[in-house]
């Protein structure tokens, strides 16, 4: 760590004398971007907003609208999806919904969402047509196979069926989406073959696997610019007992796993080069030089912020390669004691070589061991213990790293935080940083527990929430149901939080991310009735089915937006 380069003490105040309020690299993102042909035709800094998804507008020529394009609301303890006047919702895709040829069924617990425009691979960005990629995060057994006793072996499949990832082909005729057939259909479950790549494949912690069954536990995720979806397993060591005798095994899960929407016929790989550990997101942009780095958070309390960087480059002409991209590269863990990245490499650090467990035995023996378990890695080799760390974003017009903290009840960060922080000279591989706080949750901001976020072109950033404890908890009090944000990031009112929506009861939205021409936000309502005692005791109805009340998970698509305007 002392042979890094230490940043200057004046790198930001250098850059804000200068007066860069977009980001340097900005002119470079474009240039390439014009030196793409196909099949990905969107600059990096686009690629980093939305997600990852496509968005026509181009974050270089739009002007900054700081101001929210609603008129805020109030909080809400309602049991529905509230939104300012002149925005509507539909629900779409919910759960239990047939939407293959070969009749399955949408998963539960929707999170993450990936746009994929259905003409991406030809260069383009339809804003009508696409196949969506929906995480299903967990089930709650009340709703899925009935049964929260002892859980049968129909019942464990019905709940091994009901998670991973659904890809669904949609598209928007008038003003309304529906699902559409599509060859490309498909669930991706708990029980769906994954191939294991990268240093830890073959190896002792994966009990010699190279091929692994499903993915669990998917949290957020992110798209990458070559067109296919990063899935994040976040929670994934509770199934060893829930799912006893299904042959689960936790050392499978709690990696990325990419996904290829358009190619059904492409094993989806697990990426062991990214560490494992409790995977909340993946932010990927790509390096000025054409390697393709992403921020991770590993959400639980005390636990850090990553980066991972290829060793190879993209190439735009070559997405068969690009699909191996992320099966090798570094992994640093974030010091934010001194802004350094750390990298977690057994050969070269001696920490990692001497690190020993409280009954002195050495923690570690291979790199395998150490990318097994990163978050013992990241914290001997001093990562930072943050605040469980949930979305990561980058800003498209500045570069900036956007992370949520959403909250550490053992540091007393009830209402947790979002900070931001910029790579030395703008550069996604430097190895250095400044940070800094962008906006605490709490009664004067208005929200609490940030999750998931989402930029618009114009540097705006959308931001969910995820309070458990809402109605128990009297310092909540304020918040109403889990809510939807808006947060502008430049002028007068940056760090401001502008309530746009208020979701149903027991529920938290998440994924959101915006259509190409902005008119459309796909958001998940995950988990609405949650706290449900029986069927017969439930405390939401939402979108429920004709002639049910039982509250059903689902992406809502939300129109009413002006779309991007110059
Ligand atoms: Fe699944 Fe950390 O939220
Ligand atoms: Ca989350
Ligand atoms: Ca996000
Ligand atoms: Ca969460």
């Amino acid at each position: 760590m002392t042979s890094q380069p230490q940043p200057h003490q004046s790198f930001w105040h250098r850059l804000l004398d200068a007066k860069i309020t977009r980001r340097s690299v900005l002119g470079t993102a474009a240039a390439s971007a014009a030196a793409i042909t196909l099949p990905v035709a969107f600059s990096d800094a686009q690629a980093a907003a939305n997600n990852g998804a496509p968005i026509k507008a181009d974050p270089t020529t739009l002007k900054p609208q700081t101001v929210a394009p609603f008129r805020p609301i109030d909080p809400t303890r309602a049991d529905t999806l509230t939104l300012p006047a002149g925005y509507r919702f539909q629900v779409l895709a919910p759960w239990g919904e047939t939407f293959t040829a070969d009749g399955r069924e949408m998963g539960f617990n929707h999170d993450f969402v990936g746009y994929f425009p259905v003409d991406m691979l030809e260069g383009g960005q339809s804003a009508t047509d696409a196949l969506l990629t929906i995480n299903h995060e967990y089930v709650n057994p009340l709703f899925v196979g009935g049964n929260t006793k002892e859980r049968t072996p129909a019942q464990i499949k019905k709940e091994m069926e009901s998670v991973g990832v659904s890809v669904v082909r949609v598209s928007k005729e008038g003003q309304s989406w529906k699902v559409m057939p599509d060859a490309r259909n498909r669930r991706i479950d708990a029980m769906t073959k994954i191939e294991l790549t990268g240093p830890v494949r073959g190896t002792a912690p994966v009990k010699g696997a190279t091929v692994v069954s499903g993915t669990v536990g998917n949290c957020s995720g992110g798209q990458t610019p070559w067109g296919t979806l990063l899935t994040c397993e976040e929670n994934v060591d509770g199934y060893a007992k829930a799912w006893e005798g299904s042959g689960y095994e936790a050392m499978h899960q709690g990696w990325v796993t990419e996904i290829d929407p358009f190619d059904p016929d492409w094993m989806p790989k697990k990426r062991t080069a990214m560490g494992r550990f409790r995977h909340e997101n993946a932010a990927v942009t790509l390096a000025q030089d054409g390697r393709v780095v992403v921020y991770m958070g590993d959400d639980m309390q005390d636990a850090c912020i990553y980066k991972f960087i290829s060793r190879g480059k993209y190439n735009p002409s070559n997405r068969a390669a690009n699909r191996d991209l992320l099966a090798e590269g570094d992994l640093y863990v974030a010091n934010f004691g001194n802004g350094s990245w750390v990298l977690l490499d057994y050969a070269q650090n001696k920490k990692l070589q001497e690190a020993k467990s409280s009954d002195g035995k050495p923690l570690f023996a291979s790199q395998a061991e150490v990318l097994a378990d990163a978050r013992s890695s990241a914290l001997a080799i001093g990562g930072t213990p943050v605040d469980r760390p949930e979305d990561i974003e980058i800003h498209p017009r500045t570069g900036e790293v956007y992370a949520a903290l959403t909250n550490n009840s053992k540091h007393g960060n009830y209402f947790g935080h979002i900070i931001k922080f910029r790579e030395n000279k703008d550069d996604f591989t430097a190895l250095t940083f400044l940070w800094e706080v962008f906006a605490y949750g709490g009664p004067q901001s208005g929200f609490a527990s940030p999750d998931n976020l989402v930029f618009d072109p114009y540097g705006n950033l959308w931001m969910v929430t995820d309070n458990s404890d809402l109605g128990t908890n009297p310092i909540k009090a304020y918040h109403g149901n889990n809510a939807m944000f808006f947060l502008p990031t430049e002028g007068p009112n940056a760090g401001e939080a502008y309530r746009f929506a208020v979701g149903p009861t027991d529920a938290e939205m998440t994924g959101p991310v915006f259509s190409p021409d902005g008119k459309t936000l796909f958001v998940s309502v995950q988990h609405p009735g949650e706290d449900s005692e029986s069927l017969d005791k439930l405390t939401s109805n939402f979108a429920a089915a004709a002639g049910s009340k039982t509250p059903r998970p689902t992406l809502v698509a939300i129109e009413g937006f002006p779309g991007w305007t110059a």
